[in-house]
């Protein structure tokens, strides 16, 4: 073969090789390349075996210049090969790009339920008084809601406090009472506690009635209790949780498992005493039902009323959260209305 045409040819090869390799798009394309040119059986390497159609004095120099022309190609692909990474990245580096000063994504953070806030409140006061924390169950034995509690079966306390029975013996309780039984069964006195929790009645729904509210019960139970104790208890945490100024107001009432029984009111906070429609005119709401233990509820639970006395107090948790934020019905505490809760943060 004539030097001539193949120095032709190798010129050719270079510079159709520059226009391939400058257009490679990407690094797959550039692989393919090399494997076409400088592979096995690539055209580059298929020249140098050429060499055996050269006159020998020829050989030398042909070599060398496939041998530059190999260099120039793996050379040419190298830079192309970098370049087009370069630009690879770059527009991924724009894809991904993000803005800092682009406002967050607010998380929603959640807030304690206002009966959650009220009771913690109530208990933070009587902890300070040092009261334990006492809890029973929402389903509770008939002997426990009532029959202990001095309410036998044919009593008519029992209709005030109509609830949903589970069995013959089994109800959901009516009050947080049964606690004052459970608790007087395990617990030898002194007893200082109160018990937040749940409870039932078949009450029809309105503003200020509902078949599922909350209560907190109290129990002291100690020797020489009084009922100045029970006034002394009951001011000191109702003017604690309205303040100094507020006044307090105890009537006689009635309950089957305290003698003698008062009813509580303290200053309308609404009006401040003056009278509005959140007291009906009287600038005094009605917050709570207390009394000393009476000493057959004492001697149910194996407790000698010679020896012992105490006093228990019963509050309407709803109630006084209502009265605290203002809120006029009742509904708005168990529909969990998120707007409605958002206030209360
Ligand atoms: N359990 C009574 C009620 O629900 C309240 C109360 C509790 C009264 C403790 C006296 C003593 O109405």
């Amino acid at each position: 073969m004539n030097k001539d045409v193949i120095q032709a040819q190798i010129e050719k090869q270079v510079e159709q090789m520059k226009e391939t390799i400058a257009n490679a798009k990407d690094s797959a394309m550039l692989k393919q390349i090399q494997v076409e040119l400088v592979g096995k059986k690539g055209t580059i390497t298929g020249m140098m075996k050429m060499m055996k159609d050269l006159a020998p004095e020829d050989r030398p120099a042909f070599g060398k210049q496939v041998n530059k022309l190999r260099d120039l190609a793996v050379k040419l692909i190298e830079e192309q090969k970098k370049k087009r990474l370069e630009a690879e990245q770059e527009t991924k580096f724009e894809a991904e790009k993000i803005d800092v000063s682009l406002p967050g994504k607010k998380s929603k953070i959640g807030s304690f339920h206002p009966i959650t806030k009220g009771y913690y409140e109530i208990r933070d006061i009587f902890l300070g008084l040092g009261f334990d924390i006492m809890e029973g169950p929402e389903v509770e034995y008939d002997k426990y809601n009532f029959e202990m509690l001095n309410i036998p079966k044919d009593h008519p306390a029992r209709d005030m406090q109509d609830t949903f029975y589970v069995s013959e013996d089994i109800v959901l309780r009516t009050h947080t009472s049964p606690v004052q039984i459970r608790t007087m069964l395990n617990q030898k006195p002194p007893i200082r506690m109160i018990c937040p929790g749940r409870v039932y009645r078949t009450d029809d729904v309105d503003a200020t009635h509902s078949p599922v509210f909350n209560q907190i019960e109290g129990l002291v139970v100690g020797k020489g209790i009084t009922f100045g104790d029970l006034k002394a208890t009951l001011n000191t945490f109702l003017k604690e949780l309205y303040g100094e100024e507020t006044k307090i107001r105890f009537r006689p009432g009635h309950f089957p498992f305290t003698e003698p029984s008062g009813e509580v009111d303290a200053t309308c906070k609404t009006c401040g005493g003056k009278g509005c429609s959140v007291c009906k005119g009287t600038g005094m709401i009605e917050l709570l039902g207390c009394g000393m233990v009476h000493p057959n509820v004492l001697r149910n639970c194996g407790i000698d009323p010679d020896e012992y006395s105490g006093f228990a107090f019963g509050l309407g948790l709803d109630r006084i959260v209502n009265i605290k934020n203002s809120i006029t019905d009742i509904r708005l505490l168990f529909e969990n209305d998120v707007r409605f809760l958002k206030q209360f943060k």
